[in-house]
C-alpha cells in the first residue's frame, strides 16, 4: 500500500475523547455520508482512545466496551463501510494506551489479526506507557510487521508526537503518516507553535509517509475534549490552509453533525483541499518576504502538478503587516518577461503580479492563499 496524498477523514478524540459510542460513530458516518464531506474527501472514519474494555479476554484478544459498542466492532466497521467510509481504530506501542485501556506491547500479532477481521482500514498508534528498554523504531516496525502481515490493507498512523527523533526512523517502520508534533488543542497559539516546529521537519514529510500536525480543530469553537479558548473563523481558516499547504494530513475534530455553515464552508473548500491532495505532493518551500516582516509572517511557495503554484501568506502575528517579496524569488525575474495571475482561494480575487507581490495590509492570523498560474506580462 503506497499513501500517494496526505490521508483525510474524521477522528473522534477532539471534541469526544473518551465519550464514545457505536450511536455516535453511526451519525458521525451518516453526517460524512450525506453532509458532503466524503465527496470533499474525507474517506476515514477514526475512533481514537476509549473503545476497550481494561483487560483482554481469556485469548488475549481485545474487547471492545459493550456499554459503548453492544454489537462489537464488526458491526461498526460494516455501518461505516454501507456509508462508502473507511474505517479506522487506535491501539498503543506500550502497554496501556494513554487513557489507560489495553496497549498492543508485545501482542502486535494477535491485535492486527483482530483488527483485520473487523474490517479495520486505518490503525492510529500511539505511544503511552512504552517499556523504558523498547526503542520507539522497534515498537512500530513490530507493529508495521504485524499490519504487512494481517492479509488486509490497513493504514498504518503512527503517533509518537515527533519524540526520540521520529523523523530519523519512522520511514523504517511502514508507517504512512506520523505525528509530527505534540497534541493539539482548539487555541491560536497552539495552531501557531505547531507550525512554527514544523517547518524544522518538513523535510522529512513527502509521498508515502506524512508528517501529520495533528487533527483539525476547526470547528470546535472551544468546545470538547481538547477545546480551550477557540479560535475565530480567521483563525480557523488560517489553520486549515496552513495544514493543507503543509501536506498534513486533513481529519477533522470537531463534531461534524452539529457543524455550522461558516465550519462546513472552511472543511469542504475545494480549491484548498486540492493544494493538499495534490497529485505531485510537493513541499512548498518559504520565500523570504522583505526583511521588515521576516519574523511575523510566513510566506510559502508549492509548485503544483502541471506547473500552477500555490502561494500562501500566513499572519502568524498580532499585527497588521503589508508583507511584499520579489517575483524573482520564486524564479520570475523582470528579464523573464512573465508575471503572475493568481487568484485568492477564499475569496475568489483575481489579480496579476510583475515584479513584486504586495500585500497591502493584512490583519493579525489571517491567510491569503493563492492559486497562481504564470502569463506573458
Ligand atoms: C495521545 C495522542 C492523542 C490521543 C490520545 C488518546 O495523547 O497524541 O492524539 O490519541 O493520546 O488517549
Amino acid at each position: 500500500m503506497i499513501v500517494k496524498t496526505p490521508p483525510m477523514g474524521w477522528n473522534s478524540w477532539n471534541t469526544f475523547g473518551g465519550n464514545i459510542n457505536e450511536e455516535l460513530i453511526k451519525t458521525t458516518a451518516d453526517t460524512m455520508a450525506d453532509s458532503g464531506l466524503l465527496d470533499a474527501g474525507y474517506e476515514y472514519l477514526v475512533i481514537d482512545d476509549c473503545w476497550a474494555l481494561r483487560e483482554r479476554d481469556e485469548n488475549g484478544r481485545m474487547v471492545p466496551d459493550p456499554a459503548k459498542f453492544p454489537n462489537g466492532m464488526k458491526a461498526v466497521a460494516d455501518y461505516v463501510h454501507s456509508k462508502g467510509l473507511k474505517f479506522g481504530m487506535y491501539s498503543c506501542s506500550g502497554v496501556l494506551t494513554c487513557a489507560g485501556y489495553p496497549g498492543s506491547f508485545d501482542h502486535e500479532y494477535i491485535d492486527a489479526d483482530t483488527f483485520a477481521s473487523w474490517g479495520v482500514d486505518f490503525l492510529k498508534y500511539d505511544y503511552c506507557f512504552r517499556p523504558s528498554l523498547s526503542p520507539g523504531h522497534l515498537l512500530y516496525k513490530k507493529m508495521g510487521n504485524a499490519l504487512a502481515n494481517c492479509g488486509r490493507d490497513i493504514l498504518f498512523s503512527a503517533c509518537s508526537w515527533g519524540g526520540h527523533e521520529t523523523h530519523k526512523w519512522i520511514k523504517s517502520t511502514g508507517a504512512h503518516m506520523w505525528r509530527s508534533t505534540g497534541d493539539i488543542v482548539d487555541s491560536w497559539a497552539s495552531i501557531r507553535d505547531i507550525t512554527r516546529h514544523q517547518l524544522e521537519i518538513w523535510d522529512y514529510n513527502g509521498q508515502g509517509c506524512f508528517n501529520d500536525m495533528d487533527m483539525l480543530v476547526v470547528g470546535m469553537n472551544g468546545k470538547g475534549n481538547v477545546g480551550v479558548t477557540g479560535c475565530t473563523y480567521e483563525e480557523y481558516k488560517s489553520h486549515f490552509s496552513i495544514w493543507a499547504f503543509l501536506n498534513s494530513p486533513l481529519m477533522i475534530g470537531c463534531d461534524i453533525r452539529n457543524m455550522s455553515d461558516e465550519t462546513k464552508s472552511i472543511l469542504t473548500n475545494r480549491d484548498i483541499i486540492a493544494i493538499n491532495q495534490d497529485p505531485a505532493a510537493r513541499q512548498p518551500y518559504v520565500i523570504e518576504p522583505d526583511a521588515w516582516h521576516a519574523d511575523s509572517v510566513l510566506v510559502l511557495a508549492k509548485p503544483l502538478e502541471g506547473g500552477d503554484m500555490a502561494i500562501g501568506f500566513f499572519n502568524l502575528s498580532d499585527n497588521d503587516i503589508g508583507p511584499w517579496f520579489a517575483l524573482d524569488s520564486i524564479g520570475l525575474g523582470s528579464a523573464t518577461g512573465k508575471a503572475l495571475e493568481a487568484t485568492e482561494l477564499w475569496t475568489g480575487e483575481k489579480v496579476i503580479k510583475k515584479d513584486v507581490f504586495h500585500i497591502p495590509r493584512m490583519a493579525p492570523h489571517t491567510c491569503l492563499v493563492y492559486r497562481a498560474k504564470t502569463i506573458d506580462a
